[in-house]
């Protein structure tokens, strides 16, 4: 068996590595030696381990610096593979085999014989499980025939990254390749839900609208019985996603020297045309969630002061794009 030793933290820049068969082969090869790979998912780009292995998830872990309280989506390959990684009582299966592949997280009970190991699951008792609808993602994880443990590759608490240049970006050194694969077109997280207990409870929303969920289920989503203390989904933390500048949402203003990200026409009063980008300016919610993260960190290398954001209806995508500004609003730990 040839082992590969993955780049050392340190030792320079990760490859950049093409969306071809090589890349995918190389990126596969890297993941089952215990190295981290950032790869394409349509929602956001993943930060990819084997979650079969404590010591690549413990890499993981640091190379995010994020909290080992904060559990990880496994993620495979195809629907047959997922369902074999937690126990899916119903309606997790139905739902399942509705949406994936597809912008869906399913928490589940892990099971006695999940391969996941437990410091990816952060010691719970219950797993999050995805099935991306990305060729590429599909492709490295067919190859690496392991679950690979990926939250979104950025800092922790950073904006997510919707393009390899913002994994690059965040985190470079720390980790062995990014695999080249264009925008992600959703551009919002996977919406997450709990299956547990017979009840199905919304825990993010996400690039699965809320009403596609409750036309399946034929009644509403349970709303999330965790509280700031011992939040459900741990990582719902109040900030999260937030650029480097404060962020002001639902402005019908914008302040001289703010930023604006608008969204639809007009623009708020007072927006500067050197410092605005439009999420959408047709006012169209796919367009402003595959616009929102790579808008957030062009307005934040501009801003002097801060971004304001134009008002953005709660409907559909809309819901989980004003989720996301609001965690960039909140007040910082
Ligand atoms: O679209 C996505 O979901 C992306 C792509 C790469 O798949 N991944 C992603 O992962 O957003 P991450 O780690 O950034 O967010 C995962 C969220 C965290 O808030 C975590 O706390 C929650 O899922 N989570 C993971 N396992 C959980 C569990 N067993 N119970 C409740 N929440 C869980
Ligand atoms: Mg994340």
């Amino acid at each position: 068996m040839a082992a590969i030793a993955p780049p050392r933290s340190g030792s320079g820049r990760p490859l950049w590595l093409d969306a071809a068969p090589a890349g995918i082969a190389e990126a596969a090869r890297l993941l089952r030696a215990g190295a981290l790979v950032a790869f394409p998912t349509e929602t956001v780009y993943g930060l990819g381990a084997d979650a079969t292995d404590p010591a690549a998830i413990a890499g993981l872990y640091a190379a995010k610096g994020r909290p080992h309280f904060n559990p990880l989506i496994a993620h495979a390959a195809t629907l047959d593979a997922a369902l074999e990684l937690g126990d899916f009582p119903e309606p997790a299966r139905a739902l399942a085999r509705a949406f994936w592949p597809g912008p869906l997280t399913l928490v589940v009970p892990a099971g006695a014989a999940s391969p996941v190991c437990e410091l990816a699951r952060a010691g719970l008792a219950t797993l999050a499980i995805r099935v991306p609808d990305h060729p590429v993602a599909q492709a490295i994880l067919a190859a690496t025939g392991r679950p690979v443990a990926a939250p979104s590759a950025n800092r922790s608490g950073h904006v997510s990254p919707t393009r390899p240049e913002h994994v690059a970006a965040d985190l470079g050194a720390g980790i062995a390749a990014i695999v080249a694969g264009g925008a992600s077109p959703v551009g919002v997280e996977s919406t997450i839900l709990a299956c547990l207990d017979g009840e199905v409870a919304l825990l993010r929303p996400g690039g699965l609208p809320r009403a596609a969920i409750e036309a399946r289920l034929g009644r509403p989503l349970a709303a999330h019985r965790g509280d700031g203390a011992a939040p459900l989904a741990p990582g719902r933390l109040d900030s999260h996603y937030a650029p480097a500048h404060p962020v002001r949402l639902d402005a019908a203003r914008i302040l001289p020297g703010e930023a604006c990200l608008g969204f639809g026409l007009p623009l708020p009063a007072g927006a500067e045309a050197g410092l605005t980008l439009n999420l959408s300016e047709t006012g169209d919610l796919a367009e402003a969630a595959a616009n929102l993260y790579h808008h957030l960190r062009a307005l934040d290398a501009r801003a002097h002061r801060g971004i304001a954001v134009a008002p953005i209806p709660p409907e559909g995508l809309g819901e989980a794009i004003r989720d996301r500004l609001r965690r960039a609003a909140a007040p910082r730990a």
